[in-house]
């Protein structure tokens, strides 16, 4: 097909969606950095409006000061987050890749936003460094199924020690080993399954005991 059609002026037509529009779409930026980074980012399409749903519902954001995403990508959960959570609330988004890094910052313009660019495992310091205290929530894209246990463990060790006495952490995943690891650490999790998503997603929430109750190690 050729890229523009003449007008009887002789002048070309412009494409119905042009390039740059395209190139603009976040779902083929999401693809882009898939191609890039398959192992890390994992899927090839941002979750579904479903699945931003039910994990709103489950980690109920508007119950939270502080909130953490893990791997917001192209920052669609982020939105969907920050559209539930109070207006005085904050969310430290923090993100591996840094050209995703970088597109939420510019996608999600939201004051009580901070993106932080580097991995989940360093979760203190980059709350530290964005001077937020202890998390109520931490909401997880992570694809722990494809990164070494070792790393996966840490990540959960981390996500446990800075949120507060009875914060929540809530995970997405395709497979189960987010529900075998984060057991060890935090005990047994509700979940509940999303069939509408590319793929299906198992949405898991874990609780670290309140003040005075016995901490799973
Ligand atoms: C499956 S995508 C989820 C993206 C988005 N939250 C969504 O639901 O569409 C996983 C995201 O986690 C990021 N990621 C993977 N490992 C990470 C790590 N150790 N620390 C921070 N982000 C990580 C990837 O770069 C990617 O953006």
């Amino acid at each position: 097909m050729p890229a523009s059609r003449p007008l009887e002026s002789g002048r070309p037509r412009p494409l119905r969606k042009p390039l740059a529009k395209v190139e603009a779409d976040p779902r083929v930026q999401f693809l882009r950095r898939f191609l890039a980074r398959p192992r890390q980012v994992a899927s090839i399409v941002p979750s579904s409006r479903f699945l931003e749903r039910r994990v709103v519902r489950l980690a109920e954001p508007e119950r939270a000061e502080v909130v953490v995403e893990l791997g917001p990508g192209t920052g669609g959960t982020t939105r969907a987050l920050l559209r539930a959570m109070r207006p005085d609330a904050r969310l430290l988004a923090i993100e591996i890749d840094p050209r995703l890094a970088e597109l939420v910052r510019e996608r999600v313009l939201d004051p009580r936003l901070v993106v932080h660019c580097g991995s989940a495992e360093h979760l203190r310091a980059a709350l530290e460094e964005a001077g937020l205290g202890a998390p109520d929530l931490i909401l997880s894209g992570i694809p722990f199924s494809q990164v070494p246990r070792a790393v996966g463990r840490s990540i959960l060790r981390a996500a446990r020690d800075v949120l507060r006495p009875g914060g929540r952490f809530v995970a997405y995943q395709a497979r189960d080993r987010v529900a075998v690891l984060g057991r060890e650490i935090f005990g047994r999790p509700v979940s509940e399954l999303e069939i509408r998503n590319v793929p299906p997603m198992r949405v898991y929430r874990f609780e670290k005991p309140g003040e005075g109750a016995g901490a799973p190690r």
